[in-house]
C-alpha cells in the first residue's frame, strides 16, 4: 500500500482540470479492464467546477456515459430537490448536461428516514458487490474534506461502532449549518476503492489538511487518516491556499 500522493495547484480551476483529466483516465482503464466505471461523488462545494467541466468539451466527449454509475459518498437527508441534497447538486451541475441513462444513478434517498436511507442505500450497494463484498470496488471515489477535518460525514471524534460491520450508515452531525442528518460510506466501502481523489481548496481548509497529511496519526480526530485503500491509490488535489502549512515533503508532493 503506497503512501498518498500530494498534487498542489495554483487555484481551484487548475485543481478541478486535473481532478477532471484523472477521472477520465480512470474511467478509461476501469472500462477496459471491467467494462464500466463506477464512481462515487462528495457533496459540498469544492467538487461544483469539477462536475461542469465534465458536463462540456472536452470531457464530456472523452466519457461514455452509459458505462458510468454514479453513487455518492455521502448524502444529506433532505429531498432530491433540497438546495442541500448532494445529488441535487450533481443533477443540476453534470447529470442534466449529458447523456447519462437515469437507471445509472443510484442516489441515496434522502427523503426518507436516515436509518431507512441507510438501509436502502446498504441494498443498492449490494447489488452491485464484487470482490466477495457486499458493495462494489469504486473505481473511483471523490472526497473533500472541511475545515473541522471531517470528510464525506465522517465527522471528528464520532465514532459509529456500525462503521466497521457495514459500508453505509446514517449519522447526526452538523457543520456551517449544513443538514445535520446524513447517510454516509464508511472506511469499509472507501478502503476497497481502486482511487480515492482528495479536492481540498481554500485557505480555511490549510489547518485540517496539514494535520491529517503531516500531522500525528490520530483517525479519531482526522477522520480523512481512517481512508487508506488496501488496493488503491490515494492522491490529495489541492491548491496552494490550502496548502499553505502542509510540510514540504519530497516524496509525492510535486508542484504543478
Ligand atoms: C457534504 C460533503 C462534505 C464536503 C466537505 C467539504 O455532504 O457536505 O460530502 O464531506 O466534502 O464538507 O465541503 P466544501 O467542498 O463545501 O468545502
Amino acid at each position: 500500500m503506497t503512501g498518498p500522493k500530494i498534487r498542489i495547484y495554483k487555484d481551484l480551476p487548475a485543481m478541478s482540470r486535473a481532478a477532471a483529466q484523472a477521472i477520465v483516465e480512470i474511467a478509461s482503464n476501469a472500462l477496459e479492464s471491467r467494462g464500466r466505471f463506477v464512481l462515487a461523488l462528495s457533496g459540498g462545494s469544492t467538487p461544483l467546477a469539477l462536475f461542469s467541466l465534465l458536463a462540456q468539451p472536452p470531457f464530456r466527449d472523452r466519457l461514455l456515459w452509459g458505462q458510468i454509475h454514479f453513487f455518492w459518498a455521502d448524502e444529506r437527508c433532505v429531498p432530491p430537490d433540497h438546495p442541500e441534497s448532494n445529488y441535487g447538486q450533481a443533477q443540476r451541475a453534470l447529470f442534466d448536461q449529458v447523456p447519462l441513462p437515469p437507471e445509472n444513478v443510484h442516489r441515496i434517498q434522502g427523503e426518507l428516514k436516515p436509518a431507512r436511507a441507510a438501509e436502502e442505500y446498504v441494498h443498492v450497494l449490494q447489488e452491485f458487490g464484487e470482490a466477495d463484498h457486499a458493495w462494489p470496488r469504486f473505481d473511483c471515489v471523490l472526497l473533500g474534506l472541511g475545515a473541522d477535518g471531517h470528510t464525506a460525514s465522517l465527522f471528528p471524534a464520532v465514532y459509529n461502532p456500525t462503521e466497521q460491520i457495514s459500508p453505509a450508515i446514517a449519522v447526526t452531525a452538523s457543520y456551517q449549518g449544513r443538514p445535520a442528518q446524513r447517510v454516509t460510506l464508511t472506511p469499509l466501502a472507501f478502503n476497497s476503492a481502486r482511487h480515492v481523489l482528495f479536492l481540498v481548496s481554500g485557505q480555511e481548509k490549510a489547518g485540517a489538511l496539514a494535520a491529517v497529511l503531516s500531522g500525528s496519526d490520530d483517525p479519531f480526530r482526522w477522520p480523512a487518516q481512517r481512508i487508506h485503500p488496501t488496493d488503491g491509490t490515494v492522491v490529495w488535489i489541492v491548491d496552494e491556499a490550502a496548502a499553505t502549512t502542509l510540510q514540504k515533503d519530497p516524496n509525492g508532493l510535486q508542484d504543478r
